[in-house]
């Protein structure tokens, strides 16, 4: 029987399937599994039970990953399952800035609405047909504003020096390929970010890219906050630089400036992406505890050897260090038990190695497994 603690509200929808082995704890220290959306999860302390986050969404910064792999906790994220509410409220971000319609609504609240067609010339804006859209970042979201901003007739730049062959196939060919970010902010009247918030990517935007890109721009931001330097946007709308700041993060010190269009963290705030993140949460939840598969994570390697069925199968999180197989298959053979089959696979400094045996695997014998040096948790399914 597994343990799950929800550190948000789950759909239901993903919930309801997980299977009778899988009860709800209230206690976060005795789960072997957390699902989470957006709850800050670097200042908690993880009981020795848990095996897997799942965070029902794309982006982890709420979660220490690196602190989780550390610790033997596999952490997985739910790429695409919400790319289609988030892609429909970035385009609904590109008509409200082409087109003044919240100044227009904000007028005819607090006016007189008959006088409206004389007032309308105020909020008149432009269209989107024609105009340079850059995307930055071809993952699931990317993609899917991209293919449609170009069924708008916009013309669409697209760059992203890590686009997978997956993400390549789905792309539309008539995205244009921009080599360098550099020609995409030269080129572009409307730039939308869509990249995880790391160390390398925080500030990103910032007052020396700005000033490569074109005077009245107008800049998108539904991916994360830190991406953008909140001093230099300012100063660039300030000075008109920049002509629309739409962004999803409603921090300190944006939501008053002129020409910004601050939403509260709506982008996958659909029933549809709820439901969507929650099921893929689970599944790979289920797949990770039941068979030990890996789908989907953000600190380990994928890895996958299929469904167990009634083998007896051992997962060990380790370091991506020499010699470590080495020491496995010694210590088994010593103990005589037979590998039937076995995986591994790597990933930065992390590695997951997953092995069907033959025969059960004695206490004394995982034991043996857990002092290796560089291992970081030894599971075994049976
Ligand atoms: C995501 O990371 O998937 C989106 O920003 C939505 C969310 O945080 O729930």
């Amino acid at each position: 029987m597994y343990q799950y603690h929800c550190l948000n509200p789950i759909a239901n929808v993903g919930l309801d399937q997980f299977s009778d082995n899988y009860v709800s704890t209230e206690k976060m220290e005795d789960a072997d599994a957390v699902l989470v959306r957006s709850a800050a999860m670097h200042e908690l302390e993880f009981g020795e039970n848990l095996k897997a986050i799942a965070r029902a969404g794309a982006g982890v910064n709420n979660i220490p990953l690196d602190r989780c792999a550390e610790e033997g906790i596999v952490v997985f994220n739910t790429p695409g399952a919400n790319a289609n509410g988030v892609k429909e409220l970035v385009l609904a971000g590109l008509f409200l800035a082409a087109r003044d319609v919240v100044g227009g609504i904000d007028w005819v609240k607090a006016n007189i609405a008959k006088t409206a067609e004389k007032a309308k010339k105020a909020f008149a804006g432009t269209e989107l047909a024609d105009k340079k859209l850059g995307v930055i970042g071809l993952g699931a979201i990317g993609i899917l504003v991209a293919n449609t901003a170009g069924h708008l007739g916009m013309e669409i730049y697209g760059y992203d020096p890590y686009l997978s062959v997956d993400n390549a196939w789905k792309l539309s060919r008539h995205v244009h390929h921009a080599k360098t970010v550099e020609e995409l902010y030269r080129e572009c009247d409307y730039i939308t970010i869509h990249v995880p918030a790391l160390e390398s990517t925080k500030g990103m935007i910032n007052a020396e890219t700005i000033g490569m890109m074109k005077d009245g721009v107008v800049i998108l931001n539904f991916a994360r906050d830190i991406l953008v330097n909140t001093d230099a946007i300012v100063d660039a709308l300030n000075s008109g630089k920049v002509a629309k700041y739409v962004t999803d993060f409603a921090i300190p010190g944006i939501v008053d400036v002129k020409n910004t269009i601050v939403i509260p963290h709506l982008g996958a705030s659909t029933e549809e992406s709820e439901d969507n993140c929650a099921k893929m949460a689970v599944v790979e939840l289920m797949e990770f505890m039941e068979n030990g598969n890996i789908r989907n994570s953000v600190n380990y390697p994928n890895c996958d050897m299929g469904p167990r069925g009634d083998k007896i199968r051992a997962t060990i999180l380790h370091r991506n260090i020499p010699n470590m197989i080495g020491q496995f298959t010694t210590i088994l053979a010593e103990a005589g038990i037979n590998i039937q089959d076995m995986t591994n696979k790597s990933r930065n400094e992390y590695a997951c190695s997953i092995l069907d045996l033959g025969d059960n695997i004695p206490d004394d014998v995982v034991e043996n497994l857990r002092k290796i040096d560089g291992v970081l948790r030894v599971r075994v399914i049976a």
